[in-house]
């Protein structure tokens, strides 16, 4: 093992995390019981679920299955609406470590009113999430370049707060250079990647249904199914966006190890989201550990340092 004792600590836009592992927005981080329970917890930051303007129940149960490689969801955005979670900013910030705003607007205005409301109560950083796959008749904003920019050049008026864009999984490499452009663009300060990915169908053998009931059955795959794709999702923005912005890895986080990955692919935090509703915001205690460890072996001081460290696999002529 390396002589050093690494900090996990890390900063994003000029923000100190004491941890750079923390719950990805939709991870047990609904009711204010919740985000207290990350406040108290070793979580990096409390990270609000995204927010609509008004209070949503969420889609039909069952809406969540895990198996041993990863998660199906249809949660539908269940949420307190953005009121109820500006009014407890100020309580939630005694834990004293940074709290994050996400927003999915399903009116128009909807996603400005909310930013200026939390610019007012306090957080530290907002997420404008264009990727929610979950909602019957609304599309992932995401994939719709031109609506993204006018969305994130309407969001950009109305806060000054560190801004960044919760992504929907890209599989081209012209989908990543779109998106890029609207990123810098508009002004985006950070990036979180990848939302879960969408439309997609677990099905139990035994019973010969499908694990979930709303939107026919379809969900967003979390978990271990997304990590590889989370990852290249990850390498991809750092990449074309030359280090530039920040990026928070959101995709099978279970171990340090897959912490210590989207690191090496270029991202500066992570995000966790099925390892929490399985194990609950224990896991950051133990994220931590292992994530302090595998950067004490690899002999990184701490998660900055291993930012974008990744090495190509050498070749040889076939
Ligand atoms: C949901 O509430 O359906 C999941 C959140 C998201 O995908 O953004």
């Amino acid at each position: 093992m390396a002589d050093i004792e690494a900090s996990i600590a890390t900063e994003i836009c000029g923000v100190k995390f004491p941890s750079a592992v923390f719950n990805a927005a939709g991870a047990k981080d609904v009711s204010l019981e919740d985000l207290d329970a990350l406040g108290q917890s070793e979580a990096g930051a409390i990270v609000i679920k995204t927010a609509t303007k008004e209070f949503r129940a969420g889609n039909d149960l069952p809406r969540w299955h895990a198996d041993g490689s990863g998660s199906l969801n249809s949660m539908g955005l269940p949420n307190l609406g953005y009121e109820r979670y500006a009014a407890a900013v100020p309580r939630l910030k005694e834990h004293g470590k940074p709290v994050i705003a996400s927003v999915s607007g399903i009116g128009e205005g909807d996603n400005e009113l909310m930013l200026a409301a939390y610019d007012k109560a306090g957080v530290d950083m907002v997420e404008v999430n264009l990727s929610c796959p979950n909602i019957a008749g609304k599309g992932q904003l995401g994939y719709d370049y031109a609506a993204s920019r006018k969305m994130l050049e309407n969001c950009r008026r109305v806060t000054k707060l560190p801004m960044g864009v919760k992504l929907p999984p890209y599989f081209d490499r012209s989908q990543f250079e779109e998106m890029a452009a609207v990123l810098t663009e508009t002004g985006a300060d950070f990036v979180v990647t990848i939302n879960s990915i969408g439309n997609a169908l677990v099905i139990d053998p035994e019973t010969e249904e499908k694990v979930i009931a709303p939107n026919g059955g379809l969900g967003g795959l979390g978990g271990g199914y997304v990590k590889p794709t989370a990852l290249g999702n990850v390498h991809m923005f750092d990449q074309i966006l030359g280090g530039k912005l920040p990026i928070i890895g959101v995709g099978g986080v279970a171990a340090g190890t897959d912490a210590f990955e989207h690191l090496l692919a270029g991202a500066s935090a992570v995000g966790v989201g099925t390892a929490l509703v399985n194990e609950g915001p224990a896991v950051f205690m133990r994220l931590n550990a292992e994530l302090r460890t595998v950067l004490e072996e690899h002999g990184y001081a701490e998660p900055a340092a291993a930012r974008g460290k990744l090495k190509d696999k050498p070749g040889t002529s076939a």
